[in-house]
């Protein structure tokens, strides 16, 4: 089979696969049925839209294959309330209880985070997931020994990130750096995908407002990614490989509280742009 496979029968010729394709390599034959246009097969990114949007289960294609793609019988999915209760609901949670998070509730998020959009579709993204208690104080420890010296090389910085306070704490047992999170997330990507940073942000975002449905809380370990980033011993302890880079780290855990409110954020600031004023 070559790229696409269009059944005759369920073919309505309406032309909608080639309408959505983003890369606009399908085009409609003398008798109105889609075919991949000469040398155009190589620019497909796999998005899948082509078989997705086809009303008549009429097309396939070997990189999204119609086998593969799950039914979306109603849109939306959700009424549009509920939806913006769901996206407010999601809080960065930094207390947790002792519970462990079960593996399969982990690989439950990170599968969610896999229909996230990506540039080109190139996706790419994949994790380290620390989840021993002794790993994560590990962490914590080369955290604070990479502050320690930021506060020597960069006191400036340091004291905008709270980065004296933050090592005083770890000295007397409070842990202000992955909030006792009984697990963390290390999104990574190898260091030349060009689109890995944005991606990798908008899996984790994925996996943020999917643990809310999991009755899981989650919150960004900014301090740890960069430590990550700048500090090779943390890199070397997550036996990262040269060419990857990391992006991106979530903590997750069981919330110790139950939030009851939704706060307000500030006022939106929208701008129309006006094209005679240019
Ligand atoms: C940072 C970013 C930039 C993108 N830029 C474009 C774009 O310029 N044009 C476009 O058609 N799609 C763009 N996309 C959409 C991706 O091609 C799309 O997410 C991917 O093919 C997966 O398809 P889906 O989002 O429909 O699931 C972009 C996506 C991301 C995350
Ligand atoms: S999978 Fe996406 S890029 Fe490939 S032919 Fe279908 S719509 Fe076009």
């Amino acid at each position: 089979m070559g790229l696409i496979r269009v059944d005759l029968e369920k073919c309505e010729r309406d032309g909608i696969c080639v309408d959505v394709c983003p890369v606009h390599i399908l085009v409609l034959n003398h008798d109105m049925r889609p075919e991949v246009a000469p040398g155009m097969a190589q620019y497909c990114i796999g998005c899948g839209h082509c078989v997705a949007a086809c009303p008549h289960e009429a097309l396939n294609n070997v990189r999204s294959p119609l086998a593969e793609q799950g039914k979306l019988p109603a849109y939306p999915v959700v009424d549009s309330e509920t939806a913006l209760a769901f996206l407010r609901s999601r809080r960065s949670i930094r207390r947790y209880t002792d519970f462990p998070v079960p593996r399969e509730l982990i690989v439950r998020l990170l599968q969610a985070a896999r229909y996230a959009p990506s540039g080109h579709n190139s996706q790419g993204i994949s994790y380290i997931v620390v989840d021993e208690l002794s790993a994560l104080k590990r962490i914590r420890g080369l955290v604070a020994d990479w502050m320690r010296e930021v506060i020597v090389s960069q006191p400036e910085m340091a004291n905008r990130l709270h980065m004296p306070g933050i090592v005083r704490a770890h000295e007397r047992g409070e842990d202000l750096i992955l909030r006792d999170a009984p697990a963390l997330i290390v999104a990574i990507a190898p260091k030349d995908l060009r689109p890995a940073p944005i991606t990798a942000c908008l899996a984790l975002e994925y996996v943020e407002l999917y643990a809310t449905t999991l009755s899981l809380g989650t919150c960004w370990a900014g301090y740890a990614q960069v430590c990550a980033q700048q500090y090779p011993p943390l890199a070397e302890y997550l036996r990262l490989k040269e060419e990857m880079g990391v992006l991106g780290m979530l903590m997750v855990g069981y919330p110790r509280y139950r939030y009851h409110r939704l706060p307000e954020r500030n006022a939106l600031q929208i701008e129309w742009f006006d094209a005679k004023s240019s």
